[in-house]
């Protein structure tokens, strides 16, 4: 057993539990402190904020957060937002609107754990796959999604600010008890996501 394994991860020289958790509006400014971190063009504070206004009931996001105790729904006191993910309800399908972790903390199952996580509570709420857009050079987003087994749908032209056209990728499907059972391994704290 490493210092990795188990519910207990190892971030930096401390063991500090991690927790994937609903996004609330208070994490919105941790959040996008995230975001700019990461993306080309950033999504504002303002933008996540209004993923809370704007037809919430249709939007799923979640945090993953360390340091916090439990695995409760609401902040806690300490907690540290290391990556989010979020996605939209349209009729049976999911739209996963973004992704992103905290480059201290990537290469760590983070972003797995969250797209699993919200793959399966999208298919809970009664989406049957899901769908994104991902810039055809995002090797790492790329990577991540095919291990999900998202494969190519189509392209969206000039979708990106570099004019770029973006890749559609599809998911599985996630009723299927196969899939969910997938899922489930991925959504749990090990370190690696190995199957049995
Ligand atoms: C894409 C991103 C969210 C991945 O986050 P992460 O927490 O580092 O990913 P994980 O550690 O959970 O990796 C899961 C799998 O994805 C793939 N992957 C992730 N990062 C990778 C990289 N840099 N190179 C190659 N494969 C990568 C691997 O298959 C990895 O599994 P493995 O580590 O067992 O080989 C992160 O790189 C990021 O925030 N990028 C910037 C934002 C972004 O591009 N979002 C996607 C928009 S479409």
């Amino acid at each position: 057993m490493t210092a990795t394994d188990g519910p207990w991860a190892t971030i930096g020289v401390r063991l500090r539990p991690l927790a994937i958790r609903p996004m609330t509006l208070d994490d919105v400014e941790a959040v996008a402190v995230v975001e700019q971190q990461v993306a080309p063009q950033p999504w504002s504070r303002h933008l996540f904020a209004d993923e809370f206004t704007i037809d919430a009931t249709a939007r799923h996001w979640l945090v993953a957060a360390l340091g916090g105790i439990g695995s409760g729904s609401g902040r806690v006191d300490g907690e540290e937002i290391i990556g989010f993910a979020g996605a939209m309800l349209v009729a049976d399908e999911a739209h996963v609107m973004n992704i992103a972790v905290d480059p201290r903390h990537q290469r760590q199952g983070v972003a797995r754990r969250l797209l699993a996580r919200l793959l399966l509570d999208v298919g809970d709420r009664g989406a049957v796959t899901a769908t994104l857009e991902v810039h055809p050079t995002n090797r790492a987003a790329l990577a991540l999604y095919r291990r999900f087994d998202f494969s190519p749908r189509g392209r969206r032209p000039g979708y990106y600010g570099d004019g770029s056209d973006a890749l559609i990728l599809t998911g599985p499907r996630l009723y299927r008890p196969d899939v969910r059972r997938l899922l489930a391994l991925h959504a749990a704290d090990s370190p690696d996501g190995d199957q049995p």
